[in-house]
């Protein structure tokens, strides 16, 4: 349990002469689900981007279970799969051939795709609406879609980014539950939210991200102690207490 799985090592990205990210540095042990907090515009969907092999870092480097990044980004990829932020999903297509198509685009066989795809329509908990085109479902359920694609190629580490943004309680819950039980069968998490409660219901230890930078990395209650009794405190304090801001208007 307390093997390294990534290490971010000095990540920076800049555009057009804003820091976007500004040397970040951290850890996510295998298995765990690690929360990335911040505000609108902290770094990181920029963060997971350049960990996903998809935005080139201006310095640093990114390790997935001991490869780089930078030099070996196909083995990276192997490992991981990526749930973006923006719904990527083809809405005339029904959700069992948005998944079968999205399972042969990593490289599964059509039997294989087929077979994935009834198996993570489940663990959603989409099933009965597989053959619905998916431009007839909720925002949440459409979430919940784009959540089963990502674990189509059955990844080692997913990233989650925003996976709750602006959905009902229960595709909420749905989407807990399956991260959860995702966990349980070994796979390693970093979910992105800038809901803090959210982050301590979920999440072993979790990093606070703000201007590009972290600001602490720890477990939500050590988060907690740092300002008061643990109990007695939230992580939107915490959030106060080191910013001076609120963490939403
Ligand atoms: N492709 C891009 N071109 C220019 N600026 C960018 C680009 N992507 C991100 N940025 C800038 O980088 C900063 C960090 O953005 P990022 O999307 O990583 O934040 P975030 O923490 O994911 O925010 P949110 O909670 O809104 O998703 C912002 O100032 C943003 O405007
Ligand atoms: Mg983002």
């Amino acid at each position: 349990m307390n093997e390294e799985f990534l290490a971010a090592k000095e990540l920076r990205k800049a555009f057009n002469g804003n820091v976007a990210v500004d040397v970040v540095s951290f850890s996510i042990m295998r298995k765990e689900i690690f929360g990335l907090l911040g505000p609108n515009g902290a770094g990181k969907t920029t963060t997971i981007r350049m960990m996903a092999t998809v935005l080139p870092p201006d310095g640093g480097d990114v390790m997935v279970d001991g490869h780089s990044v930078l030099r070996h980004a196909g083995e990276v990829r192997k490992l991981i799969g990526v749930c973006p932020q923006e719904l990527a999903l083809y809405p005339e297509l029904t959700a069992l051939e948005n998944l079968v198509f999205f399972g042969q685009m990593a490289g599964l066989g059509g039997k294989q795709a087929k077979e994935a795809a009834g198996e993570n329509l489940l663990l959603v908990g989409l099933q009965d609406r597989a053959k619905d085109a998916v431009a007839k479902f909720s925002g949440g359920m459409k979430r919940r879609v784009n959540l089963a694609i990502s674990l189509m190629s059955r990844p080692a580490l997913l990233f989650l980014d925003e996976p709750t943004v602006g959905i009902d309680p229960q595709s909420r819950n749905h989407i807990f539950e399956t991260v959860q039980r995702l966990r349980g069968e070994g796979m390693t998490v970093l979910y992105t939210t800038h809901y803090m409660e959210e982050a301590d219901r979920l999440c072993d230890r979790l990093a606070i991200m703000d201007h590009g930078q972290l600001i602490a990395v720890g477990t939500p209650r050590e988060l907690k102690a740092q300002i008061g009794q643990p109990e007695k405190v939230t992580l939107e304090e915490v959030f106060l207490s080191l910013t001076g801001r609120r963490l939403r208007d």
